[in-house]
Protein backbone atom coordinates (compact mmCIF):
# COMPACT_ATOMS: atom_id res chain seq x y z
CA UNK A 1 0.00 0.00 0.00
CA UNK A 2 1.18 3.48 -1.32
CA UNK A 3 2.08 5.34 2.14
CA UNK A 4 0.83 8.99 1.61
CA UNK A 5 0.97 11.66 3.96
CA UNK A 6 -0.48 15.25 4.05
CA UNK A 7 1.43 18.10 5.01
CA UNK A 8 -1.20 20.96 5.85
CA UNK A 9 -0.33 24.57 6.53
CA UNK A 10 -1.50 27.98 5.72
CA UNK A 11 1.99 28.85 3.46
CA UNK A 12 1.40 32.66 3.88
CA UNK A 13 3.82 32.84 2.61
CA UNK A 14 6.05 29.72 2.13
CA UNK A 15 9.44 29.80 3.91
CA UNK A 16 12.67 27.86 3.75
CA UNK A 17 11.78 26.36 6.78
CA UNK A 18 8.53 24.56 5.28
CA UNK A 19 10.48 23.71 1.93
CA UNK A 20 13.20 22.11 4.18
CA UNK A 21 10.31 20.07 5.90
CA UNK A 22 8.74 19.19 2.40
CA UNK A 23 12.35 17.80 0.93
CA UNK A 24 12.17 15.67 4.31
CA UNK A 25 8.86 13.87 3.83
CA UNK A 26 9.39 13.36 0.67
CA UNK A 27 12.08 10.70 1.18
CA UNK A 28 10.06 9.25 3.87
CA UNK A 29 6.71 8.76 2.01
CA UNK A 30 5.54 7.90 -1.41
CA UNK A 31 3.58 10.41 -1.46
CA UNK A 32 3.09 13.92 -0.09
CA UNK A 33 0.48 16.65 -0.84
CA UNK A 34 1.22 19.94 0.24
CA UNK A 35 -2.43 21.22 1.69
CA UNK A 36 -2.67 25.05 1.80
CA UNK A 37 -5.92 26.18 4.24
CA UNK A 38 -8.32 28.37 2.68
CA UNK A 39 -9.86 31.43 4.51
CA UNK A 40 -8.43 30.83 7.56
CA UNK A 41 -6.99 34.16 8.10
CA UNK A 42 -9.66 36.74 6.29
CA UNK A 43 -6.98 39.28 4.78
CA UNK A 44 -3.60 36.58 4.47
CA UNK A 45 -0.57 38.59 2.63
CA UNK A 46 -1.22 35.97 -0.10
CA UNK A 47 -5.02 34.81 -1.38
CA UNK A 48 -4.57 31.07 -1.55
CA UNK A 49 -4.25 30.76 -5.31
CA UNK A 50 -0.86 32.86 -5.14
CA UNK A 51 0.07 30.81 -2.28
CA UNK A 52 -0.54 27.69 -4.61
CA UNK A 53 1.64 28.70 -7.29
CA UNK A 54 4.45 29.80 -4.81
CA UNK A 55 4.69 26.48 -3.74
CA UNK A 56 4.16 24.70 -7.31
CA UNK A 57 6.92 26.86 -8.43
CA UNK A 58 8.90 25.55 -5.73
CA UNK A 59 8.49 21.63 -5.42
CA UNK A 60 6.79 20.88 -9.28
CA UNK A 61 10.36 20.22 -10.89
CA UNK A 62 12.38 18.99 -8.03
CA UNK A 63 9.88 17.23 -6.45
CA UNK A 64 7.99 14.62 -8.09
CA UNK A 65 6.46 12.83 -5.53
CA UNK A 66 5.12 15.72 -3.64
CA UNK A 67 1.37 17.62 -4.90
CA UNK A 68 -0.13 20.48 -4.25
CA UNK A 69 -3.26 21.71 -3.58
CA UNK A 70 -5.61 23.61 -1.46
CA UNK A 71 -8.43 22.94 1.09
CA UNK A 72 -10.95 24.08 3.04
CA UNK A 73 -13.62 22.06 6.07
CA UNK A 74 -11.51 19.60 8.89
CA UNK A 75 -8.47 18.43 7.55
CA UNK A 76 -9.38 14.59 8.40
CA UNK A 77 -11.29 14.88 5.98
CA UNK A 78 -8.98 16.09 3.69
CA UNK A 79 -6.87 13.42 4.44
CA UNK A 80 -9.79 10.43 4.46
CA UNK A 81 -10.57 11.77 0.67
CA UNK A 82 -7.36 11.51 -0.67
CA UNK A 83 -6.21 7.92 1.17
CA UNK A 84 -3.33 9.59 3.63
CA UNK A 85 -2.42 7.95 6.38
CA UNK A 86 -0.27 10.52 7.80
CA UNK A 87 -0.63 14.64 8.92
CA UNK A 88 2.79 15.94 8.60
CA UNK A 89 3.77 19.12 10.86
CA UNK A 90 6.94 20.57 11.56
CA UNK A 91 8.07 21.10 14.89
CA UNK A 92 10.60 23.81 15.51
CA UNK A 93 10.57 24.56 19.64
CA UNK A 94 9.32 23.32 22.77
CA UNK A 95 6.89 26.01 22.41
CA UNK A 96 5.05 24.69 19.20
CA UNK A 97 4.55 21.50 20.96
CA UNK A 98 1.77 22.37 23.15
CA UNK A 99 -0.78 23.54 20.42
CA UNK A 100 0.48 20.69 17.85
CA UNK A 101 -0.02 18.42 20.35
CA UNK A 102 -3.37 19.40 20.91
CA UNK A 103 -4.57 19.57 16.90
CA UNK A 104 -2.88 15.86 16.97
CA UNK A 105 -5.16 14.46 19.73
CA UNK A 106 -8.37 16.12 18.24
CA UNK A 107 -7.61 15.14 14.72
CA UNK A 108 -6.88 11.58 16.09
CA UNK A 109 -10.32 11.87 18.23
CA UNK A 110 -12.00 12.74 15.27
CA UNK A 111 -9.88 9.47 12.65
CA UNK A 112 -7.62 7.36 14.79
CA UNK A 113 -6.44 5.61 11.47
CA UNK A 114 -4.89 8.56 10.99
CA UNK A 115 -1.41 9.38 12.47
CA UNK A 116 0.46 12.61 12.95
CA UNK A 117 4.30 12.54 12.41
CA UNK A 118 5.77 15.50 13.86
CA UNK A 119 9.36 16.48 11.93
CA UNK A 120 11.85 18.61 12.55
CA UNK A 121 13.37 21.10 10.12
CA UNK A 122 17.59 22.00 10.13
CA UNK A 123 18.56 24.30 13.22
CA UNK A 124 18.83 27.12 10.92
CA UNK A 125 15.06 27.53 10.21
CA UNK A 126 13.70 26.86 13.78
CA UNK A 127 12.92 30.38 14.56
CA UNK A 128 11.75 30.98 11.19
CA UNK A 129 8.22 31.46 11.04
CA UNK A 130 5.63 32.82 8.14
CA UNK A 131 4.52 35.46 10.98
CA UNK A 132 7.99 36.83 11.25
CA UNK A 133 8.77 37.01 7.34
CA UNK A 134 5.40 38.80 6.80
CA UNK A 135 6.30 41.33 9.49
CA UNK A 136 10.12 41.80 9.08
CA UNK A 137 8.32 42.43 5.19
CA UNK A 138 6.05 45.10 6.27
CA UNK A 139 8.51 46.73 8.28
CA UNK A 140 11.30 47.29 5.29
CA UNK A 141 13.65 44.36 6.59
CA UNK A 142 15.27 41.48 4.65
CA UNK A 143 14.23 38.44 4.31
CA UNK A 144 17.01 37.12 2.16
CA UNK A 145 17.42 33.23 2.69
CA UNK A 146 14.38 33.06 4.64
CA UNK A 147 12.40 32.31 1.91
CA UNK A 148 12.94 30.54 -1.81
CA UNK A 149 14.13 33.70 -4.19
CA UNK A 150 11.03 33.77 -6.10
CA UNK A 151 8.55 34.06 -3.00
CA UNK A 152 11.39 37.02 -1.98
CA UNK A 153 10.87 38.22 -5.33
CA UNK A 154 6.73 38.39 -5.04
CA UNK A 155 7.29 39.96 -1.67
CA UNK A 156 9.41 42.60 -3.52
CA UNK A 157 5.38 43.41 -6.02
CA UNK A 158 3.67 43.50 -2.90
CA UNK A 159 5.74 46.29 -1.29
CA UNK A 160 6.08 48.08 -4.78
CA UNK A 161 2.51 48.02 -5.16
CA UNK A 162 2.07 48.83 -1.51
CA UNK A 163 4.59 52.62 -2.12
O1 LIG B 1 0.26 26.74 9.17
P1 LIG B 1 -0.77 26.68 10.25
O2 LIG B 1 -1.63 27.93 10.19
O3 LIG B 1 -0.19 26.45 11.59
O4 LIG B 1 -1.73 25.42 9.91
C1 LIG B 1 -2.86 25.13 10.70
C2 LIG B 1 -3.74 24.04 10.05
C3 LIG B 1 -4.07 24.40 8.62
C4 LIG B 1 -2.98 22.73 10.06
C5 LIG B 1 -5.02 23.89 10.92
O5 LIG B 1 -5.57 25.16 11.14
C6 LIG B 1 -6.06 22.99 10.29
O6 LIG B 1 -5.88 21.80 10.17
N1 LIG B 1 -7.19 23.59 9.83
C7 LIG B 1 -8.25 22.88 9.17
C8 LIG B 1 -9.51 22.82 10.00
C9 LIG B 1 -9.44 21.68 11.00
O7 LIG B 1 -9.35 20.53 10.66
N2 LIG B 1 -9.48 22.05 12.29
C10 LIG B 1 -9.41 21.13 13.39
C11 LIG B 1 -7.98 20.94 13.86
S1 LIG B 1 -7.88 19.89 15.24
Amino acid sequence: MKKIAIYPGSFDPLTNGHLDIIKRASRLFDKVIVAILVNADKSPLFNSQQRLEMLKNSVDQDLPNVQVDTFGGLLVDYALRHNAQVIIRGIRAVSDYEYELQMALMNRRMEPQIETVFMMPAEAYSYLSSRLVREIFQLGGSVSGLVPPHVEEELGKRLVKKL
